[in-house]
């Protein structure tokens, strides 16, 4: 009895998210993990750090488009208030940009800021109802890419905010899929904002996934790190080297952990042992870059149309409204 429930018996580790991803990607062919991997309480600290990396011009330019252009953005929703719901909004670094003025606007706003992590949920709703008296804060803990639930919005236009380029991280056809799971909770004239990274030279963004502080790579290695705690998986980072190249057939930055040398590791929670060939690798990450036409299309194909965009002196990074078809 005892040897045989043994046998029968799946790895517990299995059935969770992390477990049942990890033994997914590491038993395929090429090996992958899914970016969401990353964000544990140390790879989220990580990313915020990279934001503020010289390299990584993202963030920081994403935020000037919004400092210089929130008062027109809200202005385009016309006579009718906003509520303005965020997905994924971590702690909500940039949002308050556009609360502002949604507050000078409309005297207050209701924020539904949409997350996975209770933690940022909770800096943010802080932060936030700290700084612009006016904003209700309503978060909800959700996974967005699951559907994002119904939401009140009395009286009001609402505007969803999709902005720091997270649909990057989608295959077009799957980031298409997320776009019209909002749609359904949407009303027609509902308004989407999405920030996107735009396609540039090569150099600049090879830089931006290749820092020379060594921070990017250390977010990338923090999925080893992460295995070895959460499934006391063996891996030690040192034996695997960071790469990120330009892949401009697919217009994405694709990011791989590679193995220096031919090793086994073990992953005991998931009763598995993983054998790497010298230089084989894991993808970590693909961050697709658009166009003004590729980012239309997908918004397009969702079920809205983009009415107006912003951008900023060098246009590498486009923030888009779409209204709700
Ligand atoms: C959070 C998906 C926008 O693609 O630039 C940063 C994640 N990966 N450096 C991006 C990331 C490596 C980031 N996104």
């Amino acid at each position: 009895m005892h040897i045989l429930s043994s046998v029968l018996t799946l790895p517990e580790a299995l059935s969770t998210p992390v477990g049942a991803e990890v033994y997914r990607g590491l038993t395929s062919t090429p090996k992958s993990l899914a970016p969401w991997l990353f964000y544990d309480d140390a790879g989220s600290r990580l990313f915020e750090e990279i934001t503020r990396l010289p390299e990584y011009y993202l963030t920081r330019t994403e935020r000037g488009i919004l400092a210089r252009y929130a008062d027109e953005i809200l202005e385009c929703a016309g006579y009718r208030p906003v509520t303005i719901i965020e997905l994924g909004a971590g702690t909500a670094a940039k949002t308050g940009l556009l609360l502002r003025a949604a507050v000078d606007r409309q005297g207050a706003v209701d924020y539904m800021p949409i997350d996975v992590s209770r933690s940022a949920l909770a800096a943010a709703k802080e932060h936030i109802e700290a700084d612009i008296p006016g904003v209700r804060v309503a978060a909800r803990i959700a996974d967005y890419t699951k559907g994002i639930g119904e939401i009140p919005a009395p009286g009001t236009r609402r505007m969803v905010l999709y902005i720091g380029s997270s649909i990057g991280n989608f295959e077009p056809e799957d980031a298409i899929k997320v776009l019209c799971e909002v749609r359904q909770r949407l009303a027609p004239g509902d308004l989407l904002l999405l920030g996107v990274d735009h396609v540039k030279d090569r150099r600049t963004l090879l830089r931006a996934y290749n820092d020379a502080a060594g921070v990017t790579e250390a977010f990338n290695k923090n999925m080893l790190v992460r295995m070895n705690r959460e499934l006391g998986a063996s891996f030690n980072p040192r034996l695997f080297r960071h790469r990120a190249i330009w892949n401009a057939d697919y217009s994405r930055m694709e990011i791989y952990l590679k193995s220096l040398i031919t090793q086994r590791v073990n992953i005991p929670a998931l009763d598995l042992e993983v054998q790497f060939a010298e230089g084989e690798s894991i993808h970590t990450e693909n961050s697709y870059k658009f166009t003004a036409e590729s980012i239309s299309s997908i918004v397009e194909c969702a079920g809205f149309s983009i009415t107006q965009s912003w951008t900023d002196e060098c246009e590498w990074f486009g923030v888009y409204l779409a209204v709700r078809k």
